[in-house]
């Protein structure tokens, strides 16, 4: 079974659009793929429980627990390892990946960024895509390289951007592209895999 390992920081829609979409389209049987667990850096974050909704493992290694971002990643790493991932997601993952950590899932780290890259790599990029006087917007699905929010890209999906748009509005639009294109890239990848 290949086994997918969705790293979450807050709410996990994206995690939650994967989760359904591997339910729907039977993953397990078509792909031979589960989602095996969700791991959050924070304790609180919504989308455990949404997690833990659907049956799925989780996880939590708390950031705030350790002194150096080179710790909490070796730590991450081996509750990762545990669940022997074919392929990493990052799905909201607030955290700057260290090398050591990027180095080690080289060509199966995933991750979706809510801008058309390489427009608009780090926060914000909503609001800086409007401020810009962009017409479109979007999301990109991306491997994830040494280099932040730069990796080979996989998949994309643009908006519009509408008069009177704010972050909020711009971010609700792009998210529903995000919750389909997500799963689909993913879904492509294990296919080939
Ligand atoms: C998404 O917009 C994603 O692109 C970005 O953070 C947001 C996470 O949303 N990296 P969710 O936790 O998947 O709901």
């Amino acid at each position: 079974m290949k086994n997918i390992v969705i790293l979450i920081s807050g709410s996990g829609s994206n995690m939650a659009a994967i989760v359904r979409a591997a339910q729907r389209d039977h993953w397990r049987k078509t792909l031979g793929a589960q989602v095996a667990a969700v791991i959050s850096n924070r304790p609180q974050a919504e989308g455990l429980a949404l997690a833990r909704e659907h049956l799925i493992a989780t996880d939590v290694v708390d950031h705030t627990r350790f002194a150096t971002r080179e710790a909490f990643d070796a730590e991450l790493a081996t509750v990762i390892d545990r669940r022997q991932p074919t392929l990493v997601v990052l799905a909201g993952f607030m955290r700057i990946l260290t090398p050591a950590f990027v180095t080690r899932y080289e060509g199966r780290l995933l991750n979706i960024h809510p801008s058309l890259l390489p427009a608009f790599t780090g926060l914000k990029t909503h609001q800086r895509a409007i401020d810009a006087g962009c017409q479109v917007a979007g999301a990109t699905v991306h491997r994830v390289t040494a280099d932040l929010d730069h990796g080979p890209i996989l998949a994309q999906a643009a908006v519009p951007v509408l008069p009177g748009d704010t972050g909020e509005t711009l971010a609700a639009r792009v998210l529903t592209q995000e919750h389909l294109i997500y799963p689909q890239a993913i879904a492509d990848l294990l296919r080939n895999l």
